[in-house]
């Protein structure tokens, strides 16, 4: 299957507030994010965005160098629209994460819900690798994938689950583990879906 292909024709067939990962704050997220006491110069990657809130909420608490990835097209020009003349401040990626070139190393690398997309080996080393060479030492990593108690598909395709420990081992290498935890998450029709977060650190 074609991944851009499919991700543009969600993004061009479905409403934002139709798709199960919608957020209007994503409040989890903006919580750890806000206890790294990053420096508002931190360079900053959403990966996998899509046109999720979380860079309009960052931009409010000042942070200034915020890169956006997806592997859509119609999910970016989105969230450019609703930002509007903000959308400037933002450097907008767009790129299958698992062959993404960076161009500066990044102080935090955040991914709610595509990760778990991927679900062959080779993409999911690809992507390890991708991540190893974006970030600094002493950068975050956190991480939101369906857990072991979540969902099987997601937006009509398979996806791979992790418990918090899957994540801890995928990292071990060269991230040390701070945080990891189970939390659900409510979709916009009230069902529950179970996620592993883990937050790391580039050692
Ligand atoms: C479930 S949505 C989550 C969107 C956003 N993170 C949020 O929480 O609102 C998954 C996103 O991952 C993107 N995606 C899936 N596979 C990707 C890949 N290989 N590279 C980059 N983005 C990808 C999709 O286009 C989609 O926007």
């Amino acid at each position: 299957m074609d991944l851009k292909e499919h991700w543009e024709k969600i993004y061009n067939t479905k409403q934002f507030e139709e798709t199960s990962w919608y957020e209007s704050r994503p409040e989890y997220s903006l919580e750890i994010i806000r206890s790294l006491g990053l420096s508002p110069e931190a360079n900053i990657i959403d990966v996998g965005a899509g046109n999720s809130f979380l860079p309009d909420h960052l931009l409010e608490l000042g942070y200034k160098n915020i890169h956006v990835l997806d592997i859509s097209a119609k999910a970016l020009r989105d969230s450019q629209a609703r930002l509007g003349e903000k959308a400037n401040k933002i450097i907008w990626l767009e790129s299958d994460v698992t062959s993404f070139k960076p161009e500066v190393s990044f102080d935090l690398w955040h991914d709610c819900a595509a990760l778990h997309f991927l679900t062959s080996d080779e993409q999911v080393e690809n992507y390890v690798s991708v991540l190893r060479a974006s970030l600094k030492t002493g950068a975050y990593c956190l991480l939101s994938v369906f857990s072991e108690n979540g969902p099987d598909k997601c937006s009509g395709i398979n996806i791979r689950k992790y418990a918090t420990s899957d994540l801890e081992q995928l990292l071990k290498a060269d991230f040390d583990t701070v945080r990891l935890e189970n939390k659900d998450h409510t979709t916009p029709w009230g069902a529950k879906q179970n996620f592993s977060t883990g937050l790391f650190r580039r050692k």
